[in-house]
């Protein structure tokens, strides 16, 4: 909704800043902590970090490792009955968007009860979740600062939309140094996600100045420091930048909403398992031209963001010089530049399309959509040359 902004209360950015969850969990009043982390032996790991804080702090916590991949309301619901019969008070999430997702749901149905499904679309909650501190590791989501939740409905094989004000963490954490030891191709994708929000908070329906801000500082950092660390890991101001732009382009979308290219990649990632943060940026693109009559002074702007405007053209000229500004930047990135590359076939494009129709991220798109349109979006994203 324009006008109302949603931002957690407490937002820790700098490096090394993880180490003050305990002294947080402590503040908010939290006695005995839930830590939701990914499913498997990586998401053990960061688990494990978190207890090991919070034991240190004197406070007893329980590790649940089951927020996978496009969290499912079987984790939620599961989680929800490891949290009660621990007796917790206060969630902690560490990890990506999955364990954030997850961590969401279950809070809504600890505190509201009845069953994840309850709470699909808009503000459904009724009573405040526990407190809850969002750990992100991947500068990618934007989940630690937002009040959005997917969840997958595993009956009808469908990803659900949460929008709710009270899931909006009450702290959120990004430590560079929890990203120190992403791989490459991570430190893309999910940089990339970051861009694609911060792109499609600019140009989206519910922009307003402040997005706008928002999401100009975001592309700008995202452009000049994701490059840097893709190619090397472990510097640290590039991860600290990185977290910067990230957390920027999340509360953008947040409070402005996304557009086409998320609408388009949902999809893509359920058909074929592509990382998302890779197929946004794949069909990014495509959108940018189709919204370029709607938006043209605002990508002028994001060329600007992205240094490759000259100051004294037309905004119609410097908006042109985005699209291949992004193809080059994804080359950079050993990045696709087509659908063709991840394995998309052109058979199964009347589905995608219907599929991202139903999208409910598209409709703060700055132009209306249709089977038809998405179709045709799906086509000129097949390779770089239709661009
Ligand atoms: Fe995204």
């Amino acid at each position: 909704m324009p006008g109302s902004y949603y931002i957690p209360r407490v937002n820790l950015i700098e490096p090394g800043c993880f180490k003050k969850i305990g002294e947080w969990t402590k503040t908010l009043g939290g006695s005995k902590a839930f830590i939701v982390a990914s499913l498997g032996e990586y998401g053990e790991a960061q688990g494990k970090m978190v207890a090991d804080v919070l034991t240190k702090d004197g406070i007893p916590n329980k590790i649940y490792a089951g927020a996978g991949p496009n969290p499912t309301d079987k984790m939620v619901m599961d989680g929800v009955k490891e949290y009660k019969e621990f007796s917790s008070d206060i969630l902690i999430a560490i990890g990506g968007g999955s364990a954030m997702d997850c961590a969401k749901g279950i809070g809504l149905v600890v505190s509201n009860g009845g069953n994840i499904h309850d709470f699909e679309g808009m503000h459904k909650s009724k009573k405040n979740l526990p407190h809850f501190i969002a750990i992100n590791t991947t500068s990618g989501t934007g989940s630690e600062v937002t009040s959005v939740s997917i969840i997958t409905d595993t009956e009808k094989d469908r990803k659900m939309t949460i929008v709710d004000w009270r899931i909006t963490p009450d702290v959120s954490v990004n430590d560079a140094e929890l990203a120190l030891s992403m791989p490459a191709s991570l430190t893309a994708a999910s940089g990339l996600d970051a861009l694609s929000h911060a792109f499609e908070a600019m140009v989206a329906s519910d922009a307003t100045p402040i997005t706008d801000a928002l999401s100009f500082e975001a592309a700008s950092l995202i452009f000049k420091w994701l490059p840097v660390a893709f190619n090397d890991g472990q510097n640290l101001e590039a991860r600290k930048e990185m977290c910067h732009g990230a957390f920027l382009a999340g509360l953008a979308f947040n409070n402005s909403g996304l557009g086409f290219a998320h609408a388009l990649s949902h999809p893509i990632t359920a058909m074929y398992g592509t990382p998302h943060g890779v197929a946004t940026a794949v069909v990014l693109p495509a959108v940018v031209k189709y919204n370029m009559q709607t938006s043209q002074n605002k990508y002028a702007q994001l060329a600007h963001a992205m240094k490759v405007d000259i100051p004294w053209h037309s905004d119609s000229d410097n908006a042109a010089k985005v699209v291949p500004a992004l193809l080059k930047f994804y080359k950079q990135l050993k990045i696709p530049v087509g659908l063709l590359d991840l394995g998309v076939k052109e058979s199964d494009i009347p589905a995608l399309a219907e599929a991202a129709s139903k999208e409910l991220v598209g409709r703060t798109n700055p132009r209306a959509g249709s089977i038809p349109i998405f179709t045709q979006l799906y086509n000129d994203s097949l390779n770089s040359v239709r661009l």
